[in-house]
């Protein structure tokens, strides 16, 4: 008995010194935003692909129950592809299936994440948090091919 006490101490000191100390935060670089007016920000209101100069791209996405906009997402083979994302209600999570592009996408806040897909093809996104009744239906596309700058 007292070693499981002991373990259950120590586990809630972890969890204090963790949170206190070493600020324990959402995934990403803790930029927010306010979820209810997202459709009016000048960057999420208009969610979209934009092809900079240097072919790398960049993805403003909204994931809202229960979808993913915009949908397709088109991007470029082999050049850095740097996701902003940001959910309009809930918790929701965004993977590309079959890459390391894996984060939650959280209310408040914006997640950042930058990915180079090698090969072109067709990739599915899917919701890994559990947000509602329908989150097992929360998919969408990402499209990999040559894209003119
Ligand atoms: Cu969105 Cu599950």
């Amino acid at each position: 008995m007292w070693l499981a006490s002991g373990l259950i101490a120590a586990f809630l000191a972890a969890i204090v010194f963790a949170s206190v100390s070493q600020a324990i935060h959402p995934p990403s670089h803790l930029e927010t935003i306010d979820p209810v007016t997202i459709y009016d920000d000048p960057e999420f209101g208009d969610p979209g692909v934009t092809i900079r100069e240097d072919g790398s791209a960049l993805v403003v996405g909204v994931a809202e129950m229960f979808f993913f906009e915009p949908d397709p997402i088109e991007v470029p083979v082999g050049r850095p592809v740097t996701f902003r994302l940001t959910s309009a209600d809930v918790i929701h999570g965004f993977q590309v299936v079959g890459t390391n592009a894996n984060t939650m996408v959280i209310p408040g806040y914006v997640s950042e994440l930058t990915v180079t897909f090698s090969e072109p093809g067709e990739k599915l996104i899917l919701c890994n948090e559990y947000c509602g009744l329908l989150h097992h239906e929360m998919m969408g596309r990402l499209v990999v091919k040559e894209v003119a700058p």
